[in-house]
């Protein structure tokens, strides 16, 4: 059975269904009747949930199954043979197993323990033995893959869009340098969020890299809308940091007149 290339449309439809896997996608602390406070934040998950989340780097995401927990829902995700990115709850149905301690096989994945073989949607395909037909499904969560990640939506199925996606245009831009990793930051993610937004803390915590002291005379600008906060600060006429300095060689600064040829970037941006 071929596997959906868009994994919204596929979960929307099996909402418009009737299966919303509702009874099972909160194994992890809720029992099915806290599903709907669960769906939107209660205090065992007090994430919001209705907004894409970076779940992998495109590259982890193989024929081999990798778990990931995500706003605390343990996912499962797997590229199927026909291709895509797939994400499910990383519970099997019949026993609970992980899901993905199984394998890939085709467009399913096959759980570890009895050999269940669920498809792309997570309902169950065949199993040694067993007729599946009542089985119940695992939950599915839609999935983009874009700006060299696999994001996740781990809210409402009827609410997931793309055009939800945060845009990363310097992740597609010859302009700009992009890269990244993966960190396990041991406190509150609210902490790291708070830690990026304020960004004073370069002339201290970074003060041979990034930081100068201009960062603390500049005047921060802070905009905020219902779906973002933008802080921002301009300083003009300023040498930049090491680090900055360092990435700037040899690179035209766009401030540069044409008549400066081809001088260093940053020597002329000093000049300025
Ligand atoms: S627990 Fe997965 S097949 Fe039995």
């Amino acid at each position: 059975m071929a596997c959906p290339t868009d994994t919204i449309a596929a979960s929307t439809r099996a909402v418009a269904n009737g299966w919303t896997g509702a009874g099972y996608d909160h194994r992890h602390a809720c029992r099915p009747a806290q599903v709907a406070c669960c769906r939107s934040g209660c205090a065992a998950h007090p994430w919001p949930v209705n907004a894409w989340y970076v779940a992998a780097t495109a590259a982890e995401v193989t024929d081999k199954p990798l778990a990931r927990q995500i706003t605390g829902r343990r996912m499962v995700f797997f590229r199927p043979e026909s291709g895509g990115v797939v994400a499910l709850e990383d519970f099997c149905p019949h026993r609970g197993a992980p899901l993905s301690l199984g394998f890939v096989r085709g467009d399913t994945i096959v759980c570890g323990y009895h050999g269940l073989a669920l498809n792309c949607k997570g309902r169950p395909d065949n199993m040694p033995g067993q007729q599946v037909g009542k089985f119940p499904a695992a939950r599915n969560f839609p999935v983009i893959e874009r700006y060299g990640f696999v994001w996740v939506w781990p809210g409402d199925l009827e609410q997931a869009s793309a055009d939800k996606l945060h845009p990363l245009p310097w992740a597609e831009s010859g302009e700009w340098a992009y890269g990244g990793g993966l960190f396990h930051i041991a406190c509150d993610y609210r902490l790291m969020i708070d830690n990026l937004m304020d960004l004073t803390h370069e002339t201290y915590v970074h003060a041979s890299s990034i930081g100068q002291k201009e960062i603390d005379e500049a005047p921060v600008k802070t905009e905020v809308t219902p779906d973002e906060v933008v802080t921002s600060r301009t300083m003009d006429g300023v040498t930049a940091p090491p680090f900055w300095r360092m990435a700037l060689r040899g690179r035209v600064c766009p401030k540069m007149p044409s008549s400066t040829g081809g001088r260093n970037a940053a020597s002329a941006c000093r000049a300025m």
